[in-house]
């Protein structure tokens, strides 16, 4: 059985104040043990933040280096990120994508470096309206996998998460149904299924991520192979974040 998860993507939003306050209106919710919590806040904030914590929601980093240390300007390495305190790291956020031009080749590197160092990591996939509007979004998805993640075998790729997160759908306000995430989540089922096999493929949470909110959460995490959420903007509310968790 793959994991439930509920993870929060923070983006460049909030100063550490708000951050910190946010955390203490999370420690005042009640969450099933159930679903496992992560949150995304700006790395900066997370040494800190994590001292705030009381409760067992982890933290994680937004974005990671494909190398390990040296002279790499601006960048944070997977060692220094674990070092105060994050669990696991998103790859492949289409906004990296997108705004930093990180292509197929640096996200294969920074999911061989998270495999290296054994550090868990969420793969985001996901089409942009017009692939979407022409009908080809599962033959692209299924090419970004296979570009960055499916050269791992079969013990390696069991320390990864995947994230469906339609370009289109991302702070749009416009939700994939859930008809269009569960299809989606069932291809990346089966090539999980053809490539390592069902018990693996099973056991790898795929997350539905793209305007995810509380009134719609119910409905999309109904889903068979929508296994949790990535959310962006309505994580950063805590009433809004808890009734998403809650309606798990
Ligand atoms: P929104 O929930 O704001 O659409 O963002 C989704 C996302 O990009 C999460 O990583």
């Amino acid at each position: 059985m793959a994991q439930k998860i509920i993870a929060g993507n923070w983006k460049m939003n909030l100063d550490i104040d708000q951050s910190v306050k946010l955390i203490r209106e999370l420690n005042t919710e009640k969450f099933d043990s159930d679903v496992r919590i992560i949150l995304f806040p700006p790395s900066l904030f997370i040494d800190r933040i994590s001292k705030v914590i009381e409760s067992s929601i982890q933290l994680g980093v937004q974005n990671f280096s494909n190398n390990y240390n040296g002279a790499y300007t601006g960048e944070i390495s997977i060692n220094q990120v674990k070092s105060v305190g994050a669990k696991i790291g998103l790859i492949g956020h289409s906004e990296r994508r997108s705004y930093y031009n990180e292509g197929d080749d640096i996200l294969r590197y920074k999911v061989n470096q998270a495999v290296k160092h054994n550090f868990e990591f969420i793969f985001c996939c996901g089409e942009p309206l017009s692939v979407r509007e022409s009908g080809d979004e599962f033959v692209f998805v299924k090419n970004q996998l296979q570009d960055s993640l499916f050269h791992l075998n079969v013990e390696q790729i069991q320390n990864s998460i995947i994230a469906y997160e339609p370009i289109w759908a991302i702070g749009t306000g416009k939700t994939a149904s859930s008809s269009q995430a569960e299809e989606m989540h069932k291809n990346i089922r089966l090539w999980l299924k053809e490539l390592y096999g069902p018990k693996v493929a099973n056991s790898i949470s795929i997350l539905y991520g793209g305007s995810c909110n509380a009134s719609n959460s119910k409905e999309l995490l109904a889903c068979p192979n929508v296994d949790g959420a990535l959310v962006g903007g309505a994580s950063l509310n805590a009433d809004d974040f808890s009734k998403i968790v809650q309606s798990y």
